[in-house]
């Protein structure tokens, strides 16, 4: 426990070996993790089209996360220092409060139908309604497993599409529960398996068949709740840390042009669970920020307030559409090691963890740019990555950065310099 505690303080190897040790990863897991095992060219090959190699990231586990009162270890797979050093510091301090609660709504993803070409929009909408047992069937039969395991096709709805650069169109929208898939496959093979009976019930021209990734059906959150006690530091009160943090907040809530900047620090955190989770990023980051904006402005995602007993409360809720089955997280080694490790398994408890991080995330940002600014801790990491740039070799990296850092010129140029000098010493 103390090691887990100092697990920042560790050698790479000595982290594995600590993590084989608790049990948390079989050697395989371990090996894919480490990269010394993992996604085989054999395997990339046939994920995608004219494979020539892999691509790898760094992939961190962010500690001391506590979510529904349980310890969950966060891989993050991601380029940029210092995301997840915050996480694991925000996750400390949300234990103060009891950790994060966390909850997600049914997993009910949307597949749109394009309806064009009909004369009366309202009549035709009316005979969708009344044929929505008859789709509904014909949906259902796309995916037999997926009604053996309790989801499946849900509900029709029937929209009307007023403005458009093409004129009045209607849209129907299949709800369906797609367990711990994604979902994406599901929705868009049940559309396709209704576009001949929704042609002929509208009378229209069926054209786009796809799935919404503005999966508003399909929403996680998370809540943390902060006792001010523990957000003091330095010269900063916890009142004032608190009263800052919500400032911040305020800031994002009421302007599009800090709201895309505040979801993105949340995102930094999202993605690198879902990256690492070998899901879709993007997916998830198209929910997102359409979900910010429907309200008829782009917001912040998340949420600050003085709680009733003075304590800082902070809510993160946003679409989460992350399957454990599908996809690449069963076939990427990697990503099946993250899964493991976490101990997740449902799609359901992926997503609320997901967004617990987010929410984290969140809070690291806001707390840092309230209060001493990010760039003193951002620039420290981000010396060691223009070092690297420079050429430095390893053994050189953390002198050179620490340098660069005194003299407060971060840039590859100066890097290069002091690379010279020291070799010409
Ligand atoms: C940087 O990757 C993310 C932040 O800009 C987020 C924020 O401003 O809230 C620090």
């Amino acid at each position: 426990m103390d090691k887990e505690n100092k697990f920042y303080q560790l050698t790479f190897a000595e982290r594995l070996a600590w993590l084989r040790e608790i049990g948390a990863l079989s050697a395989d897991e371990a090996a894919a993790l480490s990269g010394a095992a993992g996604l085989t060219p054999a395997q990339a090959d046939h994920m995608i089209e004219n494979v020539v190699g892999t691509f790898a990231l760094p992939l961190g586990i962010a500690q001391h996360f506590l979510i529904n009162g349980k310890e969950v270890p966060i891989p993050m797979a991601i380029e940029e220092p210092s995301v997840v050093a915050a996480a694991s510091f925000m996750a400390k301090l949300a234990r103060a409060g009891g950790g994060f609660t966390a909850s997600a709504t049914a997993p009910e993803m949307i597949g749109q139908i394009q309806i064009l070409d009909v004369d009366d929009l309202n009549a035709a909408a009316e005979r969708l309604k009344s044929g929505a047992d008859e789709l509904l069937s014909l949906a259902s039969s796309a995916d037999p497993v997926l009604l053996k395991l309790g989801g499946g096709p849900r509900k029709i709805q029937i929209r009307k599409i007023t403005a458009s650069p093409i004129g009045p169109f209607l849209v129907l929208h299949l709800v369906m529960d797609v367990c711990d898939a994604m979902g994406a496959n599901a929705i868009n093979t049940a559309l396709e398996g209704m576009t001949s009976a929704v042609e002929r019930i509208s009378g229209g021209r069926a054209l786009l068949r796809i799935l919404s990734n503005l999966a508003d059906r399909r929403v996680a959150k998370a809540r943390c709740s902060i006792p001010v006690e523990a957000l003091a530091f330095n010269d900063f009160s916890g009142e004032d840390v608190r009263d800052r943090i919500i400032e911040a907040w305020a800031f994002a809530a009421a302007d599009p042009y800090r709201a895309a900047t505040h979801n993105k620090g949340i995102m930094n955190g999202v993605d690198a669970v879902v990256l690492a989770t070998g899901n879709d990023w993007r997916a998830v980051e198209a929910g997102a920020h359409a979900y910010a904006a429907r309200g008829g402005h782009y917001t912040s995602l998340s949420m600050w307030s003085k709680g009733a007993q003075g304590e800082l409360v902070g809510e993160l809720e946003m679409p989460m559409a992350v399957g454990l089955v599908g996809g690449a997280t069963r076939v990427h080694p990697t990503a099946s090691a993250a899964v493991k490790l976490m101990g997740v398994s449902t799609a359901s408890e992926l997503a609320q963890v997901i967004v617990s991080v987010g929410l984290a995330q969140n809070l690291g940002a806001l707390r840092a740019l309230a209060t001493e600014g990010i760039q003193r801790g951002h620039m420290a990491l981000h010396a060691r990555q223009v070092a690297i740039a420079a050429g430095a070799p390893e053994e050189w990296v953390a002198p050179v950065a620490e340098q660069m850092v005194n003299e407060k010129q971060i840039r590859v140029d100066r890097a290069v310099e002091i690379l010279e000098e020291w070799r010409t010493r």
